[in-house]
């Protein structure tokens, strides 16, 4: 059967394709190190499990009312946002989505017009191109380079804005990059934006996840002007270990977040009901969970710098933030035989047997991305390998 020129436009997520890949092989039982998956290797922290279950035994087992999200988690929400992010938002400026994805799609959808043009720094996640041709809009990419930390600045950001510049999309901490914006960084894209009509859509999702000690500054939080003009999203994905439940939010405009729940109402329905109050109990419940986490995310991100770049023909800056590694292994491309970093990759997975993301996916084709969701165990054998293996060649 044909299938619309649309689904035939867009490419398949390379992120979960490895992860299934890589869960195929070990199913064949090969033993496989996968550094694919952008989901912490933690529970769901027990207190959040028993809230679900709580909400399913009383009857949260029909549509979501509204369908923009539950009171009580708007309620969760807004408490996070002034907590956290110093950010003051009435809940007639949060809807609820099914995750952080769901968020950065419909809110694409919601601001850009067909021909409008959305800035995109580079390394960027998989999906925000995707997402803006989706919409008919044109991703216009500035490239984060790594003397700059990967970060992007202001002048790069002021050379490419059009009277079509309709949005930039800013994530810190960063996936694939796992760099951080500090807050002179954030403050100085913000001056830059002043004057102009540009919406920021500020990816969060990450936000509790900075693992180098630098103040996580959000965006909206910046300025009055900041404040206006950004949508911040959110997820209880990275951070309570939920990338499961399938549960995030976009806070901001009003008449922006009603766009996004009045398409998602067309759409989804609203996220599943027992997963709105399980993440309400994650916002107000103990975040002593969210610390251990992050503290094992900050142990493994130095042995992982340490193990990389201690392999021949590979550089790689200390994680920042996420769970994120993003080295330039283009320094064994020769010795190696291959072209680029999706050939890297497949050689890395059939001749070594371990699994990680090709950077051509997050626009930079001499890295590739390990996620370090994954025991300290895992990290050692993995990279051992990889060392062995480029040796070997
Ligand atoms: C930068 C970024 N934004 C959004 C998401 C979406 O996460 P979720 O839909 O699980 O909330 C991810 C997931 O990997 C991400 O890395």
């Amino acid at each position: 059967m044909e299938l619309s020129k649309l689904v035939q436009s867009i490419g398949e997520s390379p992120t979960l394709a490895v992860s299934a890949l890589a869960a195929r092989m070990r199913s064949e039982g090969i033993d496989v190190v996968g550094f694919g998956a952008g989901e912490p290797d933690f529970d769901t922290p027990q207190h959040i499990i028993d809230a679900a279950s709580e909400a399913l035994n009383n009857g949260h087992t029909k549509y979501p009312k509204p369908s923009s999200g539950l009171p009580v988690l708007k309620e969760a929400i807004k408490n996070k946002l002034k907590r956290e992010n110093n950010l003051s938002y009435e809940t007639n400026q949060i809807t609820v989505t099914v995750g952080g994805k769901m968020a950065c799609n419909l809110l694409i959808k919601t601001l850009i017009n067909p021909g409008d043009e959305v800035i995109i720094p580079t390394p960027y996640w998989v999906s925000y191109p995707e997402f803006v041709r989706l919409a008919g809009g044109k991703p216009v990419f500035i490239q984060g380079t790594e003397d700059n930390g990967f970060c992007v600045t202001p002048e790069q950001i002021r050379a490419v804005m059009t009277d079509r510049t309709r949005v930039l999309l800013l994530n810190y901490p960063s996936n694939p990059g796992g760099h951080m914006y500090s807050p002179e960084r954030v403050r100085a894209i913000a001056d830059a934006l002043v004057g102009t009509n540009i919406t920021v859509i500020a990816d969060e999702i990450y936000d509790r996840l900075v693992l180098d000690g630098t103040e996580f500054l959000s965006f909206a939080a910046v300025s009055d002007d900041a404040c206006q003009r950004t949508i911040t999203v959110n997820s209880a994905s990275k951070t309570y270990s939920m990338t499961g439940w399938r549960i995030g939010f976009v806070a901001g405009n009003s008449d922006v977040v009603k766009g996004v729940a009045k398409l998602d109402s067309q759409g989804s329905s609203g996220a599943a009901t027992f997963s709105q109050v399980a993440y309400a109990a994650a916002l107000d419940g103990d975040q002593s969970c969210v610390e251990t986490m992050r503290a094992a995310f900050v142990e493994r991100a130095a042995r992982m710098h340490q193990l990389l770049n201690d392999i021949p023909g590979v550089r790689c800056p200390k994680s920042a933030g996420a769970f994120y590694a993003f080295p330039n292994v283009g320094g064994t491309f020769k010795r190696l035989n291959v072209s680029g970093s999706a050939e890297f990759t497949e050689k890395l997975l059939s001749e070594a047997n371990v699994a990680v993301v090709p950077g051509i996916a997050f626009g930079m084709d001499e890295h590739v991305r390990f996620s370090f969701a994954t025991s300290m165990d895992n990290i050692e054998k993995g990279l051992e390998r990889m060392r062995t293996w480029i040796e070997k060649h």
